[in-house]
């Protein structure tokens, strides 16, 4: 039975809402610049909060910066953040919209902590991701400067985005892996190895473009049907479908809109029978 009061304990102590937000969506086109309606973006920051997400995700390289300074914008206050954590990342540099490129080297990595500390206005960032590994720097480093970080009580836990189990395992060595953030949706399943490692390991595994749910959601499949069913819409089965998948994931819905938002977690309430997820989950392998 889910429930927007479902949580997951990362790294045994931070304790969140499974159904949390993605902050990717709230700036400029091809996660670019500032959005084009600001006081849109912290509203929608602003409702999440109230609808009780706290677990916000997010990167230095969103917009750049401009996702970061949004959340502090809307979400910090009295000096911290209350009981929102929020999840940042390193190591993807921009050079314009929808551009992306890794640079692992360690002085670029602390680089890139010091100034999420600024631009979030906290003196420890509650989950710090490598958002890549570079694959010309020695990934040893890469994980050493996380290991650095949070000896020095930067950070407090860290995580990893788009990996295999080989890597999780190479940077168990260096410091605790405590989540990990990968491409998984109902029609984009390559990382099920992953998820199962996780599940495994109790580490939190965070399902990023968790709506991307493809032909599954159009009329006549097995997402409708069962939306019908819940007078639920077929992006509310979908990121139903991934709570019911494991109690190790945190989907982040993200977007720009308050509707938007309200129906992601409306979600959380929705309860699918074993049979639904079954035929999903074989539609889904089939497919
Ligand atoms: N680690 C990584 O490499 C990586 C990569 C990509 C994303 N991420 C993270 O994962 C989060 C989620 O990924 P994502 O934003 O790419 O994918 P997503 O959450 O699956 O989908 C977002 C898209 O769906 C739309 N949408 C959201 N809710 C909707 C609804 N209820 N009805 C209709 N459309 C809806 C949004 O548009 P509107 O704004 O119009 O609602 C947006 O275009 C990001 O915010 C980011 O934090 C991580």
């Amino acid at each position: 039975m889910s429930s927007i009061n479902d949580t997951f304990t990362i790294g045994g102590d931070l304790e969140v809402r499974r159904l949390g937000f993605g902050a990717m969506r709230i700036t400029g086109k091809g996660i670019w610049g500032p959005p084009a309606d600001p006081a849109q973006a912290l509203a929608v920051l602003r409702r999440a909060a109230e609808l009780g997400v706290d677990f916000v995700d997010t990167a230095d390289s969103y917009g750049p910066s401009v996702s970061e300074d949004l959340i502090a914008q809307a979400l910090w206050s009295d000096g911290g953040y209350g009981k929102v954590k929020v999840a940042t990342k390193a190591g993807l540099t921009r050079q314009g919209p929808d551009e992306w490129n890794p640079v692992g080297r360690p002085e670029y990595l602390r680089q890139c902590a010091e100034m999420s500390l600024r631009r979030l206005k906290v003196d420890t960032i509650d989950l710090y991701q490598l958002h890549r590994i570079d694959p010309q720097v020695p990934r040893e480093e890469q994980f050493g400067v996380f290991k650095e970080l949070q000896d020095e009580g930067k950070i407090r836990h860290f995580g990893l985005s788009e990996v295999s189990v080989e890597e999780i395992a190479a940077a168990q060595e260096v410091l605790p892996v405590v989540t990990v953030q990968n491409l998984y949706n109902l029609t984009t399943r390559q990382s099920e190895d992953v998820l199962e490692h996780c599940e495994a390991h109790d580490i939190g595994f965070i399902p990023w473009f968790p709506l991307a749910s493809g032909d599954l959601a159009k009329p006549g499949g097995p997402l409708a049907t069962a939306a019908e069913h819940h007078d639920a819409t077929p992006g509310q089965v979908a990121l139903a479908w991934l709570l019911h998948r494991s109690p190790v994931v945190l989907p982040i819905p993200g977007t720009g809109s308050v509707a938007h938002l309200e129906e992601n977690v409306a979600a959380g309430e929705l309860t699918l029978t074993s049979e639904e997820f079954d035929a999903i989950d074989s539609a889904t392998a089939a497919a």
